[in-house]
């Protein structure tokens, strides 16, 4: 029964914007950790965005809902962080007119350090970190990094968004259901380097690769799955909101119940399997066990597959580049 759990703390930063106005109810709906498990939130923001998120825990207040025990709002990170069990590291700042991505990486550089060290000083042992703010691998990265007390693969790095539109658009253009397939990965950066992958995929049992057309898997599904957040903002006129926040849903629960056995894409700081360089917070595919995701990381990559996840290597490798700099 919920009443004899103890409620785990969660941390949600951007607590005032579009993700987060989802991603809070569904939380504390117990859509993640469960629909016996009560949970206390926090949403950081910074000054300016503060009234407004004010405003969210007012709405959340006024849901009624019954496994929500406590919001608190903050601007202070080490506050914020404090005994927390899981965090959602959903604010970030933005790109800004005639900024380089070396700009937005130091912009960001600060928020993520001063987060990091936050998690570091004062989060709960069993602390699990999503990074979803972009650019969400680099950002990972560089919160580990400000953490050396917390292990490595407690932070990662939102990559499920991906792989729910290439499953969705298999699904459509094999007329089933996205449930149905198996064993799919986007590799990579949550960039238009990704790579999404059908190689090892298997619709009820069967080969994918199989069932579709080679120029349609190079030219269409790859580019579009890759592009999809920039066709959101043109059709929506805002970025995607909903749909991140139940990818982040996915991620977390399936990080703390488990998978059952299904892949699912996560991005994981690399331990340098397929050459990827060790701590680039690279999507992998991985299998959710006992509260761990074990990267699966024993597949054979051929020739198609290398030179497009080698390119999310390089791309990786120079926002690290930079955001060592920021230490
Ligand atoms: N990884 C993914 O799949 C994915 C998908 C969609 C969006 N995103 C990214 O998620 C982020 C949030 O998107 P959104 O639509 O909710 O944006 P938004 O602009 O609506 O909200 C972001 C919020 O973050 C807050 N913020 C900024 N710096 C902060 C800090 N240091 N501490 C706490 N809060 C801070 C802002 O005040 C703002 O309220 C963006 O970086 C976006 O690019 C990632």
């Amino acid at each position: 029964m919920s009443e004899n759990r103890t409620p785990l703390k969660v941390t949600v930063t951007g607590a005032a914007g579009n993700i987060a106005y989802s991603l809070l109810w569904r939380v504390a709906a117990g859509d993640v950790f469960g629909p016996d498990q009560p949970v206390e939130l926090t949403l950081l923001e910074i000054d300016s965005a503060v009234q407004a998120a004010e405003g969210t825990a007012m709405e959340l207040s006024d849901s009624a809902l019954p496994l929500l025990r406590n919001i608190t709002v903050s601007t202070d990170a080490a506050q914020a962080f404090d005994g927390a069990n899981a965090a959602f590291l959903v604010g970030a700042k933005p790109r800004g007119k005639g900024e380089s991505r070396a700009d937005m990486l130091q912009a960001n550089g600060r928020i993520f350090i001063e987060q990091g060290r936050a998690i570091n000083d004062a989060a709960a042992d069993d602390i699990r970190v999503l990074v979803v703010g972009n650019p969400a691998n680099t950002n990972a990265y560089i919160a580990s990094k400000a953490a050396p007390d917390v292990p490595a693969e407690r932070f990662n790095a939102l990559m499920r968004l991906d792989h729910n539109r290439a499953l969705s658009m298999l699904g459509e253009k094999l007329g089933a259901d996205s449930a149905e397939f198996e064993r799919l990965v986007v590799w990579g950066n949550h960039s238009d380097t990704q790579f999404p992958d059908v190689t090892y995929a298997q619709l009820n049992g069967q080969s994918v690769g199989d069932q579709i057309d080679q120029a349609w898997y190079t030219d269409e599904f790859i580019p579009r799955v890759a592009k999809r957040g920039a066709e959101i903002i043109q059709v929506r006129g805002k970025s995607s909101a909903a749909s991140a926040a139940s990818a982040a849903v996915d991620h977390m629960r399936d990080w703390a119940l488990g998978t059952d056995g299904r892949w699912v894409t996560v991005a994981l700081p690399s331990t340098s399997q397929y050459g990827v360089d060790e701590g680039l917070v690279f999507g992998f595919p991985a299998v959710g066990v006992n509260g761990q995701w074990e990267a699966v990381d024993d597949l054979e990559i051929n020739e198609f597959q290398r030179p497009r996840i080698d390119a999310n290597i390089e791309a990786l490798r120079a926002e690290a580049e930079v955001a060592d700099g920021l230490f």
